[in-house]
This record gives structure tokens, sequence and C-alpha cells, in this order.
């Protein structure tokens, strides 16, 4: 199950496919796009997105959680932001993970608090050695991963991604 994480100035909510009508706004900007592929989703595409994340891999052994990033102030709850992704393999010890941040809000550290916070959750569930895929040279997002205990493996996989991993 994937639990709601409460962090300083952001909090991760479990994903619904309601949200789609929240982040399609936030996932408009073409320049998100730049790095890492693909084009903004229409409503109906994430949609259908959120339908199949929500239904979880095909892969037994595997588990999804996907998380919406809000932002928080005090009891007070702002706008979504972005979202952080982890994929639970290796008999739930090993998890791949991924982060986006809308535009406006790049910046902030907002990137960095939710996959600690997400990082943070995941030990406490077992997993042992924490991923990530960044494209090289990719300054925010290789800070996002130092940000974690992440470092480059010098490994790149078939998209020219290079594997960053726990120590
Ligand atoms: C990568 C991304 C999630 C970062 O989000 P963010 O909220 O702006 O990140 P943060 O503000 O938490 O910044 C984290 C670190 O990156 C640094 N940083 C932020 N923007 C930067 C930039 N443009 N260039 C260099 N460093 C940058 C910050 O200084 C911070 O470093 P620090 O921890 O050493 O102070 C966001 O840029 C994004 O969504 N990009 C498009 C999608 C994408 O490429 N996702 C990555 C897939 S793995």
């Amino acid at each position: 199950m994937t639990m709601r994480l409460v962090a300083t100035r952001v909090l991760l909510e479990p994903l619904a496919v309601a949200h789609a009508e929240e982040l399609v706004g936030v996932l408009a900007d073409p320049a998100l796009y730049a790095v890492t592929g693909g084009e903004p989703p229409s409503l109906d595409r994430l949609r259908e997105r959120y339908r199949a994340q929500l239904a979880g891999p095909a892969e037994p052994g595997e588990r999804w959680h996907n998380w919406v990033v809000r932002l928080r102030d005090g009891d007070s709850t702002g706008p979504a932001i972005g979202y952080v992704q982890a994929t639970v393999t290796g008999h739930g010890r090993v998890a791949e993970l991924a982060w986006v941040v809308g535009v406006p809000w790049q910046g902030n550290g907002y990137a960095a608090e939710a996959a600690a916070a997400t990082a943070e959750a995941l030990r406490a569930d077992g997993v042992t050695e924490l991923q990530a895929h960044v494209a090289p040279g990719h300054a925010a997002s290789e800070a996002v991963a130092r940000r974690v205990g992440l470092r480059p493996t010098g490994r790149l996989d078939s998209d020219g991604e290079q594997l960053w991993r726990s120590p």
C-alpha cells in the first residue's frame, strides 16, 4: 500500500485517477520534457495513465508507488506541483525512483524534499537499495539524486541515462 507522507513544505498523496485534473496543468509545459523526452499529456491520456499505474505491474514480485506532491503550509494545503514514483523489485529490497516538479515551482528544494521523504518511507518498509536513472548533465536531477544519497555508477541504460545507486 502507498502511504500518505508528510514532509516540511510538501506532502505526498497516494495517486488517484482524480488527480489527473490537477496534474494536467502542471505537466502542460513542454520544458518538462526537454531532457527526458515525451510531451504534455491530454487529460484523457493522463487519466488512462493513472488508471494503469493504479492497476499496478503485471510482473509478479514488483510493486509500484505513485505519489502526487502537494505544497503544504502548516495545516493548509496548496496546489499539486508534481509527482514521485517508486518501482520496488528484488523481493522488496530495491526501489527505482523518478521525480517531476512543475516549472513554476522548480528551484525551491521541493523535489529534494519529496524524494527524501519517499526514500525514508521506502527504507522503513524494507528497501535497502535506492536507484534512479538520470540523464548525464541534468544538473537539477543529479542534485536531487545526490540529496537522497545516490551516487553515479557510470553505467548507462539503453536511453543513455546513467544509473545512480545508494552506496
Ligand atoms: C529534476 C526536477 C524534479 C528538480 O526539481 P526541483 O524542485 O527544481 O529541485 P530542487 O529545487 O529540489 O533542487 C534540487 C537540487 O538541484 C539544484 N538545482 C535545481 N535546479 C537546478 C538547475 N537548473 N541547475 C542546476 N542545479 C539545479 C538545486 O540547487 C538543488 O541542489 P542542492 O540540493 O545541492 O541545493 C525538475 O527540474 C523536473 O521536474 N525536471 C523535469 C522532469 C525531469 O527531468 N525529471 C527527472 C526524471 S529522473
